[in-house]
């Protein structure tokens, strides 16, 4: 694994979303429920900011048309067709680390 931070751990409550930029790619971590997330962070359908979508019951719904992932799989939550990739993610000593690499 190779670790990398993202961002202070008080950068990112509970319930919210941030997007991470890192050689191109986008990714979004989020805090929901206790626990933290890191996903692809451009919707599937026509590259939304996932990161600023509405967080519920495992699922990011997308802010622009409304599609539905659930975090933990990178699934469509409707459909169950995996869409997202998803990064291990940590946190230690006050900063969120994700790993890209696995
Ligand atoms: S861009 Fe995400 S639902 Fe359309």
């Amino acid at each position: 694994m190779a670790w990398l931070e993202v961002l202070d751990s008080q950068a990112l409550k509970e319930g919210e979303g941030s997007e991470v930029l890192h050689h191109g790619n986008v990714i979004a971590v989020f805090r929901h429920e206790g626990r933290l997330y890191a996903v692809d962070g451009l919707c599937m359908h026509q590259g939304g900011p996932l990161a600023r979508g509405k967080l519920a019951s495992g699922t990011i719904q997308c802010p622009w048309h409304g599609w539905m992932y659930e975090l933990e799989t990178g699934n469509n939550a409707v459909t169950c067709q995996r869409m997202l990739r998803t990064y291990p993610v940590r946190e230690i000593d006050g900063k969120i680390e994700i790993d890209l690499e696995t």
